[in-house]
């Protein structure tokens, strides 16, 4: 026999209604399930078919219209349809479209590096392309570990890195994350690497100076001579919602890798180029990595691209004390990814995008604050320049979280949708379960208006989401 509590069976019946409420909006707006022969990652939803995207707009074949508040995952930042991109793209594609990197080099990459080296932080920057965020942590792990042994140090292949903290889907890239419901099938086949806090100080507040202490004391307890590099975000991504770190937490990381000898990899994969108001997440606080790690917006979604950078003494060093780089990649250094990437950069340079993300990133703080700085399913406001987040609460006095069966943020990013703005969500940023973020990653072209809209869909959507499930609680 099977027991089913009250609250279960009210929970359930008030699930029910929300899917019933969905699958008739959905049906309404002519959406597609995923019962075709593609496999999507989320199954519990359909989507709609795409049209066509011109700015910061998507619209689907039914006609409807969305405002991409997220970018996708934060990826569109020079905005959709751009000529100036698929042109170059176009260009490259009809003189050569790929060559491999092992056999031949391209003009294009070589004068995309140029370029890049002057935005990176490194003296002389290097940089290895692939094809995603993951591999780019994936082949950023294996030069640090390189880089240590290059340098006589050949005990160093520990990684430490941080809880709440995403780096990618491949098992190595994985491995190193700190969200626990995205490991929990695979932990046993991902090697056991120490994690310490990320900086979130909603909920833990302490200064920098003491999250600095528990990773040297991990240093210490790993032992210093078998750790290879230290990897964060520097500015919190979809696990935390954009939560910042004190200002005198990344000068104490920098000293403490500075002192163990561990090198410092910055994951700007989410927040590098200009996504929060500066070219890189660091320079808010003028620190330099040792190897940075980018990759969303470097082709705008034009073409699926990132790199990791290292100083060019350090590569040059590998060369001369190990040959070559032991690491590779099908697709590595494509010629056309190397154009969008270029492009992109034209558009990010040429429109100033990077301060337009500062200035209208304080607009959108400002909007947020205005609308949610009362709300009281609103625990924290964060995030800089054109990434921002809310963390959704069940009570703002205690900051008791929504119970994870609630699907708060998914309620609310559906909702929302329904109503025409896309925002982006993540679940378990309080203990990998429980905690709803609800998060904004526009387009860094958009204007007044289009904040106005996004922030009162998502009023909506929260007032709306939020009431329902108190009210079934
Ligand atoms: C900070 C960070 N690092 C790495 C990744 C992995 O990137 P990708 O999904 O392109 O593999 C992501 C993706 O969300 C990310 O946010």
């Amino acid at each position: 026999m099977v027991l089913v509590s009250n609250s279960h069976l009210s929970y359930a019946r008030g699930r029910d209604r929300l899917n019933e409420t969905r699958a008739k909006h959905m049906s309404e707006q002519g959406y597609k399930h995923p019962q075709g022969n593609v496999f999507y990652r989320k199954m519990d939803h359909g989507r709609p078919c795409v049209a066509h995207a011109e700015g910061v707009y998507i619209t689907t074949v039914g006609g409807k219209r969305v405002l991409d508040a997220s970018g996708g995952p934060i990826v569109v930042n020079v905005g959709h349809g751009r000529r100036e991109v698929t042109d170059a793209m176009r260009a490259q594609l009809e003189s050569a479209a790929y060559v491999h990197a092992s056999m031949f080099t391209s003009d294009v990459i070589e004068r995309y590096c140029q370029r890049l080296a002057a935005i990176v932080p490194l003296a002389d920057a290097r940089f290895f392309f692939l094809s995603s965020g993951s591999e780019v942590i994936e082949a950023a792990i294996k030069l640090a570990r390189q880089l240590q042994m290059a340098r006589g140090h050949s005990g160093r292949d520990l990684i430490i890195s941080r809880t709440q903290s995403y780096h990618g889907m491949t098992l190595g890239a994985l491995g190193v994350s700190g969200r626990r419901g995205l490991r929990a099938p695979y932990v046993d086949m991902m090697r056991d690497t120490p994690h310490v806090s990320p900086p979130y100080t909603y909920r833990d507040p302490r200064s920098g100076a003491e999250y600095a202490a528990e990773l040297e004391q991990t240093i210490v307890a790993a032992g210093a001579d078998s750790v290879a590099g230290f990897l964060a975000e520097p500015i919190s991504g979809a696990s935390l919602g954009g939560a910042l770190p004190p200002d005198d937490y990344w000068p104490a990381i920098r000293e403490v890798c500075d002192r163990h000898g561990v090198l410092l990899i910055a994951d700007e994969v989410l927040v590098g180029l200009g996504r929060t108001g500066k070219m890189w997440a660091l320079d808010h606080w003028g620190v330099t990595p040792d190897i940075l790690v980018t990759s969303k917006g470097l082709a705008g979604g034009y073409f699926p691209l990132g790199f990791v950078a290292a100083r060019g003494a350090d590569v040059e060093q590998l060369r001369l004390e190990l040959g070559n780089f032991n690491h590779g990649g099908t697709f590595s250094h494509h010629p056309v990814g190397a154009a969008a990437g270029l492009a992109v950069l034209d558009i990010l340079e040429g429109e100033g995008l990077v301060d337009r993300a500062r200035v209208m990133g304080e607009r959108l703080t400002s909007a947020l604050r205005d609308r949610f700085g009362d709300h009281p399913n609103v625990g924290d406001i964060r995030g800089r320049g054109l990434f921002q987040g809310l963390e959704l609460v069940a009570d703002r006095d205690t900051k008791r979280p929504f119970a994870a069966k609630h699907k708060v943020a998914s309620h609310v990013h559906h909702t929302a949708f329904d109503d025409g703005v896309s925002v982006y969500y993540s679940q378990g940023c309080v203990d990998g379960t429980d905690g709803d973020l609800v998060m904004f990653g526009p387009p860094l072209i958009i204007d007044e208006s289009h904040i106005a809209e996004m922030v009162e869909v998502a009023g909506r959507a929260i007032d709306a989401v939020t009431h329902r499930v108190l009210a079934s609680d």
